[in-house]
C-alpha cells in the first residue's frame, strides 16, 4: 500500500487536473482501505485458524502468576473463547459482600446456597480493548472483583463444594464446543480433564506479590506490598489445602516457572506449545 502511494506521488505534478484527480484517488483509497484493513486485522485469527483442529486449553497455577494475561493473549491470537474461571469465583464473592452474606461466624452458606440459582455470571467483550468484562447479573463488575476486599474474601467462597459444583457445570457448558482457553486452579484436573493442552504456571510468592502491587498501583488503587504478599501466601495455602478440588498440577500438564520470563517470552512459549499440539 505504501508503494502504491509513492508511485502515484511521482505523477502528481504533471497537470493541475491530473493532480486533483490523483489526490481524490489517494484520499478515497485511504478512506476505504484503512477501515477495511483494520476490520481484517480484527478478524484475521478467524480466517487464519478457522480450519485448524479446535482443542481445549487448560491453564492452571498459583494466584497472580500471570496466567490470565498469557491465556487471554493466546485466545485472542488464535480466535478462541477465553474464560477466566477465577473471575467467576470473585463475582460470587462480590455477591456475598454486597448482600451481607459474610457474618462474624463466616459465610452464611444456607443463604448463599439458596441464592446460587439467582447468581448469573457472564462475560462481555470490551469493544475498545477486545478483552472480556465480567458481569454479575448483567452488571459489569470487572474492577470491583479485582479489589483487595474481594481478594481477601474469595478463598473461603471458592472452597465451598456447592459453589464449585455450580461454577464447574457452567464452565464445562462453555467449553462443550472446544476452541476455548480457560484459566484457574482445577481446569486441567476437574473441569476439562481431557484437555489436549494443559499448562501449570508457577512463580515465587514475592515476584507474584510485586506484580499484583504494580498492577493495582497502575490502576490507581491503594495497595501495600506486605499486605499483598501475605494475601498471596494465604491464598496459596488455602488453594492447596482445601478439601474440594485443591490446587495441584495435573499429571499430564507442562510446568512453566515464569519468575524470570518477560510477558513476550511467555507468550512465545505458549504459542509454541499450542502449535506443537495442533500440528502434532
Ligand atoms: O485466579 P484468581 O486469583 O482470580 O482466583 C480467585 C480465587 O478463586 C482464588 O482464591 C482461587 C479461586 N479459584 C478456584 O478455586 N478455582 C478456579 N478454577 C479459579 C479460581
Amino acid at each position: 500500500m505504501f508503494f502504491t502511494y509513492s508511485a502515484n506521488v511521482t505523477h502528481l505534478f504533471q497537470t493541475k487536473s491530473v493532480f486533483f484527480i490523483k489526490i481524490c484517488k489517494i484520499h478515497l483509497f485511504f478512506s476505504f482501505a484503512i477501515p477495511i484493513q483494520r476490520t481484517f486485522r480484527i478478524f484475521e485469527p478467524l480466517f487464519k485458524y478457522q480450519f485448524m483442529k479446535k482443542i481445549t486449553i487448560a491453564i492452571d497455577g498459583y494466584s497472580s502468576c500471570g496466567k490470565s494475561t498469557m491465556a487471554k493473549d493466546l485466545a485472542r491470537e488464535i480466535g478462541y473463547i477465553y474464560i477466566d474461571s477465577g473471575a467467576m469465583y470473585r463475582a460470587v464473592t462480590l455477591y456475598c459482600l454486597e448482600n451481607n452474606l459474610f457474618t462474624k461466624d463466616g459465610i452464611d452458606t444456607a443463604r448463599l446456597e439458596e441464592a446460587m440459582p439467582e447468581i448469573n455470571i457472564s462475560f462481555q467483550l470490551d469493544p475498545e480493548t477486545q478483552r472480556p468484562i465480567t458481569c454479575l447479573n448483567g452488571r459489569p463488575v470487572e474492577s470491583l472483583i479485582r479489589s483487595m476486599e474481594v481478594s481477601s474474601h474469595v478463598s473461603p467462597v471458592a472452597a465451598l463444594g456447592f459453589v464449585r459444583e455450580a461454577l464447574v457445570k457452567q464452565q464445562q457448558e462453555m467449553g462443550k464446543a472446544k476452541g476455548i482457553v480457560m484459566d484457574g486452579r482445577d481446569i486441567g484436573t476437574v473441569v476439562f480433564p481431557e484437555a489436549e493442552l494443559k499448562i501449570f504456571v508457577t512463580a515465587s510468592a514475592e515476584i507474584r506479590a510485586q506484580r499484583r502491587y504494580d498492577e493495582l498501583k497502575t490502576k490507581g488503587q491503594e495497595a501495600s506490598y506486605e499486605e499483598i504478599l501475605n494475601n498471596v501466601k494465604e491464598r496459596d495455602f488455602i488453594d492447596q489445602n482445601r478439601a474440594v478440588s485443591p490446587l495441584r498440577q495435573a499429571e499430564d500438564a507442562i510446568l512453566l516457572d515464569n519468575s524470570h520470563l518477560t510477558i513476550e517470552e511467555q507468550k512465545q512459549w505458549l504459542a509454541e506449545q499450542y502449535q506443537r499440539v495442533v500440528n502434532g
